[in-house]
């Protein structure tokens, strides 16, 4: 083919396929197809759409086709996006409204070289892609948690940006609304009354020129100490494009949207790993303190505005289990309880290098004087020493909320492991996050230790199994399948430990199947049980040994036994 025929443009109205499919989808005529040279073809959607959405049809298998949203010559979106080509799993939706009225050109870029128009025009995206009006997302998965949030659809990762304000519990999310696998980073958005049912609101910060928009967090700024407003919710995140970086934007409706500062990026450095702020203010010295996750090291910064930050201070090196990055970091003080004393805890999560492998959360007890953390019996954390919040393998990214009521500090973690997080057998939506937990320090023999107990807002919602427990026993959930789950505590060896391997599906990935063990520093007395449509989380002693765990039987796991030995 002569290459000026390769360069012409074949347009290609898909009415056929949009007949064949939903009662939502609208006439073909704003839905046009050119393929070009190269790997590129245009989808052109007119301006007198009257469609909602672009449905977009997933190949979870398909290599990532780079798709520039164009509106008036200007780039307004740059997503990667697995495009059906031989089969489609399933459908994602664009949503057109913020380019309503306007004419949009989808130039999509394939990685794999296509010699002739020809293998273009096979690929099966092209004409499955159709213009609706609404979009089904109803729940389609066996595993969807009852209780535990989960995206309507779309990846989700890391908890971000959470805080609370007059009676709403605000959770942001690493999103990736276009396929069930990590990309797009985006903040998702979702509110909850009572840390049980969640409400979806539209995405919070979407990506931009500097990049996807990465974990951080969010501020009330009642003082006004940035200037943006008397009560504005400042929002700083990783802008993660070339190079990582920090950003700032400010809500003025209470979270819903947020202006990016046209400052950003607000704090820059050369280390490639360089992410995950978490901001508070600190009383104690009257400033702002921030917490950035750089390298092997955690950095703390000072600010009186929220923009301009002074780092004060590094800690890590030499300390704790440095095995995987260092990631999405929290700092904040806690009574130890049983006594007027309070002490600070270090937070960082870690992947590799968990304890059952893969992700997990770390921490540091000591003492912090706002500018610098020092922990509390150095010989603890030494010679790659660690102490996990939970030692379950699905216990991620963990960070508090804002602002929580009470002087409480919820935290919610991803309910998952970088290990096979893009595998696990569920397709509309991939995580979940775990239930919210209150953490507190508690001391035995001299030393303190982190515990988690689940919120009192779950206390009497009827969710959990409570054990008693008197010396070592094995708790098996199970299911008419003889698919199982076991609890085992071995009270002389100071262990509680989570058996999966015969729970179910295991075989999307190696690493599923680990035991997870976790010490057990007093002697057990009970164990809570949450059991979900696809996660068993276990809090000995309410909350002072943790293991989350995931889980996808064939069907619930709802018999309980018993078994001392
Ligand atoms: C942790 C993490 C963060 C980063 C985000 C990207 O799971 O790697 O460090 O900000 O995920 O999605």
């Amino acid at each position: 083919m002569e290459s000026s025929d390769i360069m012409k443009k074949l347009f290609l109205t898909i009415a056929s396929a949009i007949l064949m499919c939903s009662a939502n989808m609208l006439s073909a005529q704003s839905l046009e197809i050119s393929h070009l040279a190269g790997s590129n073809t245009i989808v052109h959607i007119s301006a007198d759409r009257q469609a909602e959405y672009l449905m977009l049809p997933i190949e979870e298998t398909a290599r990532e086709t780079s798709v520039k949203v164009i509106c008036n010559n200007d780039l307004v979106r740059h997503l990667n996006i697995r495009l059906a080509i031989n089969k489609v799993d399933y459908y994602v939706p664009m949503i057109l409204d913020e380019w309503k009225g306007r004419e949009i050109k989808l130039l999509t870029h394939s990685s794999m070289d296509r010699s002739t128009v020809r293998d273009a025009e096979n690929e099966l995206c092209w004409s499955k892609m159709y213009l609706a009006e609404s979009f089904d997302s109803s729940n389609k998965e066996k595993f969807r948690p009852e209780y535990h949030h989960t995206p309507a659809y779309g990846w989700m990762n890391d908890p971000n940006g959470m805080f609370w304000k007059d009676g709403e519990w605000h959770l942001y999310y690493q999103y990736g609304p276009y396929g069930s696998m990590w990309n797009n980073l985006s903040w998702g958005h979702s509110v909850s009354r009572d840390l049980i049912h969640w409400e979806f609101r539209p995405d919070a910060i979407k990506p931009d020129a500097l990049g996807y928009i990465f974990s951080g967090s969010c501020v009330v700024d009642e003082k006004n100490t940035a200037g943006f407003g008397a009560g504005a919710v400042i929002a700083i995140y990783t802008s993660a494009g070339e190079v990582q970086a920090q950003s700032l934007a400010y809500s003025l409706d209470g979270g819903n949207t947020f202006i990016k500062y046209e400052g950003n990026p607000i704090l820059t450095s050369g280390i490639v790993d360089f992410r995950d702020p978490n901001m508070f203010w600190n009383d104690e010295i009257g400033k702002w303190n921030l917490i950035l996750a750089c390298g092997q090291e955690m950095r703390i910064y000072t600010s009186d505005n929220l923009i301009e930050w002074k780092e004060e201070s590094r800690f890590g090196l030499g300390y704790g289990c440095h095995d995987g990055v260092w990631e999405c970091p929290d700092l904040f003080k806690l009574p130890v309880e049983g006594s007027d004393e309070e002490k600070w805890v270090l937070f960082c999560n870690i992947n590799p290098g968990g304890p059952a492998g893969g992700s997990a959360t770390q921490y540091f007890i000591g003492d912090f004087d706002g500018y610098r953390f020092k922990v509390d019996d150095t010989a603890r954390y030494m010679d790659g020493n660690a102490l996990w919040q939970d030692y379950g393998k699905d216990h991620y990214a963990a960070v508090s909320f804002s602002g929580a009521p009470d002087g409480r500090h919820t935290m919610i973690a991803w309910m998952s492991n970088w290990d096979y997080a893009n595998n696990v057998p569920t397709r509309q939506f991939r995580s979940a996050n775990t239930i919210a937990r209150d953490p507190f320090i508690y001391k035995v023999e001299g030393k303190y230790y982190l515990g988690s107990r689940p919120a009192p807002e779950y206390a009497g919602a009827g969710l959990d199994k409570v054990l008693k427990v008197n010396g070592s026993c094995k708790v098996t959930l199970s299911n008419a399948k003889g698919e199982e789950f076991v609890i085992a505590y071995d009270q002389r060896g100071k262990t509680l430990s989570c058996d999966r391997s015969r729970s179910g599906l295991t075989d999307f990935s190696e690493r599923f199947n680990e035991i997870a063990t976790a010490p057990v520093h007093r002697k057990l007395t009970s164990l809570r049980i949450f059991v979900d449509k696809c996660s068993v989380e276990v809090f000995g002693n309410d909350g002072e040994v943790c293991l989350t765990s995931l889980v996808f039987p064939s069907s619930p796991l709802t018999s309980f036994s018993v078994t001392r030995y």
